[in-house]
Protein backbone atom coordinates (compact mmCIF):
# COMPACT_ATOMS: atom_id res chain seq x y z
CA UNK A 1 0.00 0.00 0.00
CA UNK A 2 1.47 3.61 -0.85
CA UNK A 3 2.51 5.47 1.85
CA UNK A 4 0.89 8.40 3.38
CA UNK A 5 -2.80 7.56 2.75
CA UNK A 6 -5.81 9.69 4.26
CA UNK A 7 -9.04 7.45 4.78
CA UNK A 8 -12.26 8.87 5.61
CA UNK A 9 -14.45 6.70 7.50
CA UNK A 10 -18.28 7.33 8.41
CA UNK A 11 -20.58 5.18 10.77
CA UNK A 12 -24.32 5.09 10.71
CA UNK A 13 -25.34 1.59 11.40
CA UNK A 14 -27.63 2.72 14.64
CA UNK A 15 -27.63 5.78 16.77
CA UNK A 16 -24.71 6.78 16.24
CA UNK A 17 -23.35 9.21 13.79
CA UNK A 18 -19.30 9.29 13.22
CA UNK A 19 -16.83 10.49 11.05
CA UNK A 20 -13.06 9.43 11.51
CA UNK A 21 -9.99 10.55 9.26
CA UNK A 22 -7.18 8.50 9.37
CA UNK A 23 -4.10 8.27 7.99
CA UNK A 24 -2.34 5.23 7.28
CA UNK A 25 1.08 5.74 8.89
CA UNK A 26 0.42 8.52 11.53
CA UNK A 27 -2.99 6.74 12.83
CA UNK A 28 -6.25 8.35 13.54
CA UNK A 29 -6.25 12.22 12.75
CA UNK A 30 -9.88 13.52 13.61
CA UNK A 31 -13.51 11.92 15.23
CA UNK A 32 -16.67 13.54 15.48
CA UNK A 33 -19.77 11.82 16.42
CA UNK A 34 -23.14 12.94 17.61
CA UNK A 35 -25.15 10.47 19.74
CA UNK A 36 -28.30 10.22 18.87
CA UNK A 37 -29.62 8.79 22.72
CA UNK A 38 -31.55 11.83 23.72
CA UNK A 39 -33.49 11.98 20.47
CA UNK A 40 -34.73 8.25 21.59
CA UNK A 41 -34.73 8.52 25.42
CA UNK A 42 -38.44 9.28 25.61
CA UNK A 43 -39.58 5.82 23.69
CA UNK A 44 -37.06 3.75 25.84
CA UNK A 45 -35.26 2.57 22.42
CA UNK A 46 -34.41 3.30 19.35
CA UNK A 47 -36.86 4.27 16.66
CA UNK A 48 -35.44 3.82 13.15
CA UNK A 49 -37.69 6.45 11.47
CA UNK A 50 -35.64 9.09 13.63
CA UNK A 51 -32.19 7.46 13.43
CA UNK A 52 -32.19 7.97 9.76
CA UNK A 53 -33.84 11.28 9.67
CA UNK A 54 -31.27 12.52 12.62
CA UNK A 55 -28.05 10.95 10.68
CA UNK A 56 -29.21 12.50 7.40
CA UNK A 57 -29.34 15.98 9.49
CA UNK A 58 -25.64 15.70 11.37
CA UNK A 59 -23.68 13.78 8.73
CA UNK A 60 -22.75 16.47 6.84
CA UNK A 61 -21.64 19.09 9.61
CA UNK A 62 -19.96 15.80 11.22
CA UNK A 63 -17.57 15.32 7.69
CA UNK A 64 -16.93 19.12 8.01
CA UNK A 65 -15.78 19.08 11.58
CA UNK A 66 -13.40 16.10 11.48
CA UNK A 67 -12.15 17.58 7.50
CA UNK A 68 -11.26 20.82 9.84
CA UNK A 69 -9.82 18.98 12.94
CA UNK A 70 -7.73 17.03 10.20
CA UNK A 71 -6.72 20.03 8.90
CA UNK A 72 -7.05 18.72 5.48
CA UNK A 73 -9.78 18.75 2.53
CA UNK A 74 -11.96 16.21 0.90
CA UNK A 75 -9.38 16.44 -2.18
CA UNK A 76 -6.88 15.21 0.39
CA UNK A 77 -8.79 11.98 1.01
CA UNK A 78 -7.71 9.23 -1.29
CA UNK A 79 -10.02 6.34 0.19
CA UNK A 80 -13.66 6.11 1.88
CA UNK A 81 -15.06 3.64 4.01
CA UNK A 82 -18.58 2.93 5.32
CA UNK A 83 -20.60 0.23 7.93
CA UNK A 84 -22.62 -1.88 5.08
CA UNK A 85 -24.05 -3.50 8.10
CA UNK A 86 -25.61 -4.97 10.57
CA UNK A 87 -27.95 -2.19 11.72
CA UNK A 88 -30.81 -0.35 10.24
CA UNK A 89 -31.19 -0.26 6.67
CA UNK A 90 -32.39 3.11 6.72
CA UNK A 91 -29.96 4.54 9.19
CA UNK A 92 -26.95 2.53 6.81
CA UNK A 93 -27.89 3.73 3.66
CA UNK A 94 -27.25 7.80 5.15
CA UNK A 95 -23.84 6.83 5.72
CA UNK A 96 -23.31 4.09 2.77
CA UNK A 97 -24.80 7.11 -0.14
CA UNK A 98 -22.63 9.92 1.65
CA UNK A 99 -19.65 8.31 1.34
CA UNK A 100 -20.58 6.56 -2.16
CA UNK A 101 -21.62 9.99 -3.06
CA UNK A 102 -18.22 11.74 -2.32
CA UNK A 103 -16.36 8.77 -4.03
CA UNK A 104 -18.09 8.18 -6.80
CA UNK A 105 -17.34 12.92 -7.14
CA UNK A 106 -14.06 12.75 -6.43
CA UNK A 107 -13.08 9.06 -8.34
CA UNK A 108 -11.83 7.21 -5.15
CA UNK A 109 -12.37 4.15 -4.03
CA UNK A 110 -14.48 2.61 -1.30
CA UNK A 111 -14.79 0.02 0.87
CA UNK A 112 -18.23 -1.22 2.97
CA UNK A 113 -17.20 -2.54 6.04
CA UNK A 114 -18.34 -4.82 8.67
CA UNK A 115 -19.42 -3.33 11.67
CA UNK A 116 -18.31 -5.87 14.05
CA UNK A 117 -15.25 -6.23 12.58
CA UNK A 118 -14.63 -2.88 13.79
CA UNK A 119 -15.34 -3.59 17.08
CA UNK A 120 -13.46 -6.63 16.92
CA UNK A 121 -10.05 -4.88 15.31
CA UNK A 122 -10.87 -1.53 17.85
CA UNK A 123 -8.26 -2.60 20.73
CA UNK A 124 -5.41 -2.24 17.87
CA UNK A 125 -6.91 1.95 18.19
CA UNK A 126 -4.58 1.62 21.14
CA UNK A 127 -1.66 2.60 19.42
CA UNK A 128 0.82 1.64 22.62
CA UNK A 129 -1.33 -2.42 22.13
CA UNK A 130 0.70 -4.95 22.37
CA UNK A 131 -2.10 -7.33 20.63
CA UNK A 132 -0.75 -9.56 17.94
CA UNK A 133 -3.15 -12.03 16.03
CA UNK A 134 -4.68 -14.97 16.31
CA UNK A 135 -7.10 -13.93 19.97
CA UNK A 136 -10.47 -14.88 20.88
CA UNK A 137 -12.87 -12.23 20.71
CA UNK A 138 -16.00 -11.46 22.79
CA UNK A 139 -17.91 -9.07 21.17
CA UNK A 140 -21.02 -7.61 23.71
CA UNK A 141 -22.59 -5.31 21.88
CA UNK A 142 -26.03 -4.12 21.97
CA UNK A 143 -26.70 -6.26 19.15
CA UNK A 144 -24.48 -9.27 19.27
CA UNK A 145 -22.87 -11.40 21.80
CA UNK A 146 -20.10 -13.52 20.21
CA UNK A 147 -17.36 -15.70 20.74
CA UNK A 148 -14.50 -15.06 17.51
CA UNK A 149 -11.57 -17.00 17.09
CA UNK A 150 -9.58 -14.20 14.77
CA UNK A 151 -6.88 -15.93 13.18
CA UNK A 152 -5.92 -12.54 11.33
CA UNK A 153 -7.86 -9.66 10.18
CA UNK A 154 -10.41 -11.39 7.48
CA UNK A 155 -10.22 -14.64 8.97
CA UNK A 156 -13.44 -14.61 11.87
CA UNK A 157 -14.44 -18.24 13.07
CA UNK A 158 -18.34 -17.81 15.32
CA UNK A 159 -17.39 -20.49 17.72
CA UNK A 160 -20.85 -19.25 19.54
CA UNK A 161 -22.94 -16.79 20.32
CA UNK A 162 -26.54 -15.77 21.93
CA UNK A 163 -29.49 -17.71 21.27
CA UNK A 164 -32.06 -14.86 21.94
CA UNK A 165 -31.30 -11.70 23.68
CA UNK A 166 -27.80 -9.71 23.67
CA UNK A 167 -25.93 -9.21 26.76
CA UNK A 168 -25.94 -5.29 26.21
CA UNK A 169 -30.18 -5.89 25.29
CA UNK A 170 -30.34 -7.84 28.88
CA UNK A 171 -28.39 -4.66 30.47
CA UNK A 172 -30.93 -2.31 28.51
CA UNK A 173 -34.36 -4.28 29.33
CA UNK A 174 -33.19 -4.40 32.78
CA UNK A 175 -33.12 -0.50 32.74
CA UNK A 176 -36.24 -0.28 31.42
CA UNK A 177 -38.02 -2.46 33.97
CA UNK A 178 -36.76 -0.84 36.82
CA UNK A 179 -37.56 2.82 35.04
CA UNK A 180 -33.89 3.86 33.90
CA UNK A 181 -33.84 5.60 30.67
CA UNK A 182 -32.26 4.08 27.60
CA UNK A 183 -29.70 2.96 27.06
CA UNK A 184 -29.55 1.08 30.47
CA UNK A 185 -25.91 -0.51 30.09
CA UNK A 186 -24.04 2.34 32.35
CA UNK A 187 -26.46 3.00 34.32
CA UNK A 188 -27.15 -0.21 35.61
CA UNK A 189 -23.34 -0.97 36.14
CA UNK A 190 -23.47 2.55 38.13
CA UNK A 191 -25.99 1.76 40.17
CA UNK A 192 -25.03 -2.21 41.41
CA UNK A 193 -22.05 -0.79 42.72
CA UNK A 194 -24.34 -0.03 45.79
CA UNK A 195 -26.12 -3.13 46.20
CA UNK A 196 -25.64 -6.98 46.75
CA UNK A 197 -25.69 -9.84 44.57
CA UNK A 198 -28.80 -11.64 46.98
CA UNK A 199 -31.09 -12.74 44.18
CA UNK A 200 -28.87 -15.31 42.84
CA UNK A 201 -30.32 -14.83 39.39
CA UNK A 202 -30.09 -17.95 36.63
CA UNK A 203 -26.73 -18.56 35.34
CA UNK A 204 -28.22 -20.33 31.83
CA UNK A 205 -26.90 -22.69 29.40
CA UNK A 206 -23.13 -23.00 32.12
CA UNK A 207 -23.69 -26.79 32.03
CA UNK A 208 -23.74 -27.03 28.56
CA UNK A 209 -20.31 -27.50 26.01
CA UNK A 210 -21.39 -25.52 23.59
CA UNK A 211 -20.14 -21.82 23.75
CA UNK A 212 -23.56 -20.57 22.83
CA UNK A 213 -25.36 -17.70 25.43
CA UNK A 214 -28.51 -17.15 26.39
CA UNK A 215 -29.87 -13.78 28.39
CA UNK A 216 -33.80 -14.45 27.86
CA UNK A 217 -34.14 -16.05 31.03
CA UNK A 218 -32.11 -14.13 32.72
CA UNK A 219 -34.35 -11.04 31.99
CA UNK A 220 -37.39 -12.96 32.78
CA UNK A 221 -35.78 -13.62 35.97
CA UNK A 222 -35.57 -9.74 36.91
CA UNK A 223 -39.23 -9.31 35.53
CA UNK A 224 -40.52 -11.70 37.72
CA UNK A 225 -38.27 -10.84 41.36
CA UNK A 226 -39.56 -7.28 40.43
CA UNK A 227 -43.02 -8.34 40.04
CA UNK A 228 -43.01 -10.28 43.57
CA UNK A 229 -42.10 -7.10 45.01
CA UNK A 230 -44.77 -5.68 43.93
CA UNK A 231 -43.38 -3.44 40.57
CA UNK A 232 -40.82 -1.35 40.05
CA UNK A 233 -43.53 1.74 42.12
CA UNK A 234 -42.66 -0.14 44.96
CA UNK A 235 -39.03 -0.77 45.02
CA UNK A 236 -36.90 1.23 47.51
CA UNK A 237 -33.35 2.56 45.76
CA UNK A 238 -32.20 -0.38 47.58
CA UNK A 239 -34.19 -2.90 46.17
CA UNK A 240 -33.15 -1.51 42.87
CA UNK A 241 -29.64 -1.38 43.68
CA UNK A 242 -29.67 -5.38 44.47
CA UNK A 243 -31.08 -6.15 41.78
CA UNK A 244 -28.37 -4.49 39.53
CA UNK A 245 -26.07 -5.89 41.56
CA UNK A 246 -27.88 -9.48 41.28
CA UNK A 247 -28.24 -8.81 37.47
CA UNK A 248 -24.71 -7.95 36.99
CA UNK A 249 -22.83 -10.49 39.13
CA UNK A 250 -25.31 -12.91 37.11
CA UNK A 251 -24.31 -11.45 33.40
CA UNK A 252 -20.59 -11.04 33.83
CA UNK A 253 -20.53 -14.63 35.53
CA UNK A 254 -21.84 -16.22 32.48
CA UNK A 255 -19.81 -13.70 30.14
CA UNK A 256 -16.77 -14.99 31.93
CA UNK A 257 -17.31 -18.17 32.40
CA UNK A 258 -17.67 -18.84 28.23
CA UNK A 259 -14.44 -17.40 27.55
CA UNK A 260 -12.83 -18.99 30.19
CA UNK A 261 -14.57 -22.20 28.42
CA UNK A 262 -13.47 -20.91 24.82
CA UNK A 263 -9.93 -20.25 26.31
CA UNK A 264 -9.66 -23.82 27.33
CA UNK A 265 -11.14 -25.37 23.95
CA UNK A 266 -8.38 -23.19 21.86
CA UNK A 267 -5.45 -24.70 23.86
CA UNK A 268 -6.81 -28.51 24.01
CA UNK A 269 -7.40 -27.89 19.71
CA UNK A 270 -4.73 -27.50 17.15
CA UNK A 271 -5.77 -23.83 16.75
CA UNK A 272 -3.00 -22.31 18.02
CA UNK A 273 1.05 -23.10 18.09
CA UNK A 274 2.53 -24.53 20.86
CA UNK A 275 3.55 -22.61 23.54
CA UNK A 276 1.95 -19.13 21.86
CA UNK A 277 0.73 -17.05 24.22
CA UNK A 278 -2.94 -17.01 24.56
CA UNK A 279 -5.07 -13.46 24.60
CA UNK A 280 -8.45 -12.67 24.90
CA UNK A 281 -10.23 -9.28 23.50
CA UNK A 282 -13.75 -8.16 24.53
CA UNK A 283 -14.75 -5.54 22.78
CA UNK A 284 -18.40 -3.94 22.21
CA UNK A 285 -20.63 -1.30 24.24
CA UNK A 286 -20.80 -3.85 27.26
CA UNK A 287 -16.95 -4.03 27.32
CA UNK A 288 -16.76 -0.29 29.11
CA UNK A 289 -18.47 -2.22 31.87
CA UNK A 290 -15.87 -2.06 34.71
CA UNK A 291 -17.67 -4.88 36.77
CA UNK A 292 -16.70 -7.39 33.83
CA UNK A 293 -13.13 -5.86 33.53
CA UNK A 294 -12.55 -6.69 36.81
CA UNK A 295 -13.72 -10.21 36.67
CA UNK A 296 -11.97 -11.21 33.54
CA UNK A 297 -8.84 -9.17 34.55
CA UNK A 298 -8.63 -11.59 37.94
CA UNK A 299 -9.17 -14.85 35.87
CA UNK A 300 -7.58 -14.22 33.10
CA UNK A 301 -4.46 -13.24 35.48
CA UNK A 302 -4.56 -16.39 37.08
CA UNK A 303 -4.54 -18.63 33.98
CA UNK A 304 -1.95 -16.16 32.75
CA UNK A 305 -4.36 -15.28 29.76
CA UNK A 306 -3.16 -12.03 28.00
CA UNK A 307 -6.22 -9.61 28.43
CA UNK A 308 -6.80 -6.81 25.49
CA UNK A 309 -10.21 -3.87 25.81
CA UNK A 310 -10.15 -1.16 23.24
CA UNK A 311 -9.97 2.53 25.11
CA UNK A 312 -13.10 3.26 27.20
CA UNK A 313 -13.88 6.07 24.42
CA UNK A 314 -14.05 3.43 21.46
CA UNK A 315 -16.21 0.38 22.86
CA UNK A 316 -19.16 1.70 22.03
CA UNK A 317 -19.91 2.33 18.62
CA UNK A 318 -17.48 5.16 16.40
CA UNK A 319 -16.27 5.46 12.94
CA UNK A 320 -12.44 5.36 14.47
CA UNK A 321 -12.53 1.13 14.01
CA UNK A 322 -14.28 1.63 10.78
CA UNK A 323 -11.22 3.61 9.37
CA UNK A 324 -9.10 1.21 11.22
CA UNK A 325 -11.00 -1.97 9.63
CA UNK A 326 -10.33 -0.34 6.44
CA UNK A 327 -6.83 0.33 6.57
CA UNK A 328 -6.30 -3.47 7.98
CA UNK A 329 -8.05 -5.11 5.71
CA UNK A 330 -6.52 -2.90 2.40
CA UNK A 331 -2.85 -3.69 4.15
CA UNK A 332 -3.62 -7.26 4.06
CA UNK A 333 -5.01 -7.14 0.81
CA UNK A 334 -3.99 -3.96 -1.59
CA UNK A 335 -6.02 -5.70 -4.65
CA UNK A 336 -9.03 -4.43 -2.54
CA UNK A 337 -8.03 -0.99 -4.10
CA UNK A 338 -8.46 -2.07 -7.59
CA UNK A 339 -11.97 -4.00 -7.75
CA UNK A 340 -14.05 -1.42 -6.19
CA UNK A 341 -17.59 -0.43 -7.79
CA UNK A 342 -17.85 3.38 -7.82
CA UNK A 343 -21.29 4.41 -7.62
CA UNK A 344 -22.93 0.87 -7.28
CA UNK A 345 -23.60 -0.08 -3.36
CA UNK A 346 -25.75 -1.64 -1.11
CA UNK A 347 -26.46 -1.97 2.31
CA UNK A 348 -26.65 -5.40 4.61
CA UNK A 349 -28.92 -5.09 7.40
CA UNK A 350 -28.19 -8.82 8.47
CA UNK A 351 -24.70 -8.67 6.83
CA UNK A 352 -22.25 -11.84 8.01
CA UNK A 353 -19.10 -12.02 9.37
CA UNK A 354 -17.00 -14.11 7.20
CA UNK A 355 -13.96 -15.24 6.39
O1 LIG B 1 -21.43 -1.40 20.81
P1 LIG B 1 -22.60 -0.54 21.08
O2 LIG B 1 -22.38 0.95 21.18
O3 LIG B 1 -23.74 -0.72 20.03
C1 LIG B 1 -23.90 -1.82 19.23
O4 LIG B 1 -23.11 -1.97 18.25
O5 LIG B 1 -24.80 -2.62 19.56
O6 LIG B 1 -23.24 -1.11 22.45
C2 LIG B 1 -24.34 -0.51 23.06
C3 LIG B 1 -24.70 -1.36 24.27
C4 LIG B 1 -25.98 -0.91 24.95
O7 LIG B 1 -26.78 -2.06 25.15
C5 LIG B 1 -25.49 -0.32 26.27
O8 LIG B 1 -26.43 -0.43 27.33
C6 LIG B 1 -24.26 -1.18 26.53
O9 LIG B 1 -23.65 -1.30 25.26
N1 LIG B 1 -23.31 -0.54 27.46
C7 LIG B 1 -23.01 -1.03 28.68
C8 LIG B 1 -22.11 -0.13 29.29
N2 LIG B 1 -21.89 0.89 28.42
C9 LIG B 1 -22.64 0.63 27.29
N3 LIG B 1 -23.42 -2.16 29.29
C10 LIG B 1 -22.94 -2.42 30.52
N4 LIG B 1 -22.09 -1.60 31.18
C11 LIG B 1 -21.64 -0.46 30.63
N5 LIG B 1 -20.80 0.34 31.27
Amino acid sequence: MTKNINILAIESSCDETAVAIYNNENGLLSHALHSQIPLHQAYGGVVPELASRDHLAKIIPLIQQSLFEANINLNNIDIFAYTQGPGLAGALLVGASTANSMAFALNKPILGIHHLEGHILSPLLDTSSTLEFPFLCLLVSGGNTQLIWVQDVNEYEILGETLDDSAGEAFDKTAKLLGMPYPGGPQVSKIAHQGEDIYNFPRPMQHSNCLDFSFAGLKTAVLTQVKRMGGAENLTEQNKADICASFVEATTDVLSFKCMKAMRMIKESKKLKLNAELNLVVCGGVSANLQLREKLNIICAKHKYQIYYPPLKWCTDNAAMIALAADLKIKKNPELLKNFANGNFDVLPRMKLHS
